[in-house]
């Protein structure tokens, strides 16, 4: 089912539906690369923000931070975002339409890719260029050679000149590659001059690093420990796309494991054992989750090791999640920007170390998406469509709808007991309205577990009736039994 092209486009049509995602300023045209989270998609991302939370902090070797979005500036010279954090940009001259290089081959099919390759190579005029383009294509397949060519700072510029734009189809339009940072720049204080310009977080995991010696004073924390953060990150990047795929505002989920030097590979390999466990715990098939590892000639500037969760999307795989060994890259450099010394001191052996940095960088907006992808089923019930959200109970926005059969006879009387007796239990719906058949509908395709019906029996025996989501069995159990029933079978 999942992997139906129409699915991203039925699951953005339910999402505006039901509430669970909106366009962002959607009155005044949108705004791109930014989605606004309804009622039950707050409840659905705060869920998945306090699983993971508590996956963490429950821990005894990690702490929690939530530090400031706005730092200061040196900290993203220190970090390596200046000068790093850029991707190639391309715009058609044509349409005008704008491109990351690295992501144009994404855009195209193979055949074109073959194309453009056999052409580069019969063109290329340039001897040193060509050998360069030889060897790639000795060593690679077309369709590989094209990836590695277009990510090519000097040869990307050939490949480009043969292909067509993907939005107008007009050739060889585009404008020289350019380096183009993605991070949002803003003014602290009243003056807009270059001495006050800041940055938007581009990701969270600074923060953690620059307090990294406040929490362990403050916790008395030994190595190996980690602290996590949750919090919004911004991103100008050039190409949004896929809804809450790649977003220009989003959240992450990071946490920072801060180890000796010599334990490293011990801890990267548990992390990572760790965070894909925690993905199957709620829900995903492990079919749609792999580890994507970074071979070393494409690792960031700062990792020795590194390897991405990807998730099976409608659109192919996609990453979720980062893992990686940032070595003592981070708090080095901090140490180096700031003067100030961020050394772990050993009470035991005396000695003062810079801690190697293990961190499990997770998107929560990411996350959001795909698990609301794994859940997305279409189903024939009695010769009806069936559309269910198969969220997992921790997750889904709504545990339990409430349902008198009808509104008279008494039974709406004990629909309201029953409503008072979970309001604040857990997230609960009271639905009078329509046929039970609908009202079952609606709450499978938002996702909710359980659905707790009133009836003419109930009237007799007190007892009520619960749906259960997936299978759609119903059982019959006293009245005042479904709190603790229903307490139960949530927190399996
Ligand atoms: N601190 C490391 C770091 O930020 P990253 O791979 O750039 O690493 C980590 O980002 C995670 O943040 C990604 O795996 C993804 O889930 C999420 N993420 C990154 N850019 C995003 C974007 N533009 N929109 C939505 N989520 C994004």
């Amino acid at each position: 089912m999942k992997n139906n092209a129409n699915t991203i486009e039925k699951i953005v049509s339910l999402s505006k539906r039901r509430g669970y995602i909106f366009q962002s300023s959607e009155i005044y045209g949108g705004l791109n690369g930014c989605w606004d989270y309804g009622p039950l998609g707050v409840e659905l991302l705060n869920n998945i923000k306090k699983e993971w939370w508590n996956s963490m902090t429950l821990r005894e070797d990690v702490e929690g931070l939530d530090s400031s979005i706005l730092m200061h500036p040196k900290v993203w010279e220190a970090s390596g975002h200046v000068e790093n954090f850029t991707d190639p940009m391309i715009d058609c001259k044509q349409c005008k339409a704008r491109f990351r290089v690295d992501l144009l081959g994404g855009m195209l099919n193979e055949k074109r890719k073959k194309k453009s390759v056999r052409a580069i190579l019969e063109n290329c005029n340039d001897e040193k260029l060509k050998n360069k383009i030889e060897d790639i294509c000795s060593k690679n397949n077309e369709i590989d050679s094209f990836d590695i060519i277009i990510e090519d700072s000097e040869l990307s510029g050939i490949l480009l000149n043969e292909l067509n734009c993907p939005q107008c189809g007009t050739q060889s339009s585009f404008t020289a590659a350019r380096e183009f940072n993605l991070m949002f720049k803003t003014f602290l204080g009243p003056v807009e001059d270059t001495g006050s310009a800041i940055f938007l977080r581009p990701e969270t995991a600074q923060g953690i690093f620059v307090n990294f010696l406040n929490v362990q004073n403050s916790t008395r924390q030994k190595l190996p420990f980690g602290i996590a953060q949750i919090g919004k990150a911004f991103r100008n990047e050039i190409n949004t796309k896929n809804f809450l795929f790649r977003t220009r505002e989003f959240e992450q989920m990071e946490m920072q494991f801060f180890v000796k030097p010599t334990d490293d590979k011990k801890w990267y390999d548990n992390w990572k054992v760790e965070r894909i466990k925690w993905y199957k715990g709620l829900g995903m098939n492990s079919e749609n989750l792999k580890f994507h590892d970074h071979p070393t000639n494409k690792l960031a500037h700062y990792a020795k090791e590194a390897t991405d969760i990807e998730y099976n999307f409608p659109f192919g795989w996609g990453e979720i999640e980062g893992i990686h060994n940032r070595t003592d890259f981070d708090l080095r450099r901090h140490e180096e920007f700031s003067g100030k010394s961020l050394k772990y001191f050993d009470e035991e052996t005396k000695e003062k170390t810079l801690p190697y940095i293990i961190e499990t960088s997770a998107g929560a907006s990411r996350s959001f998406m795909a698990f609301l992808t794994e859940a997305y089923d279409e189903e024939e019930v009695n010769g009806e469509q069936r559309v269910v959200l198969r969220l997992h109970k921790k997750l889904a926005p709504i545990k339990a709808s409430i349902l008198p059969l009808v509104n008279k006879d008494g039974m709406p009387e004990i629909a309201k007991k029953i409503e008072e007796d979970l309001r604040f239990k857990f997230k609960i719906f009271y639905d009078d309205k329509g046929a039970v058949g609908r009202r079952y509908r609606r709450q499978d395709e938002i996702g909710t577990p359980y659905a707790i019906t009133i009836d003419t029996q109930t009237l007799e025996d007190q007892t009520v009736t619960v749906r259960e989501r997936d299978s759609m069995e119903q059982i019959r159990i006293l009245s005042d039994s479904l709190s603790s029933y229903l307490l139960e079978k949530l927190a399996e």
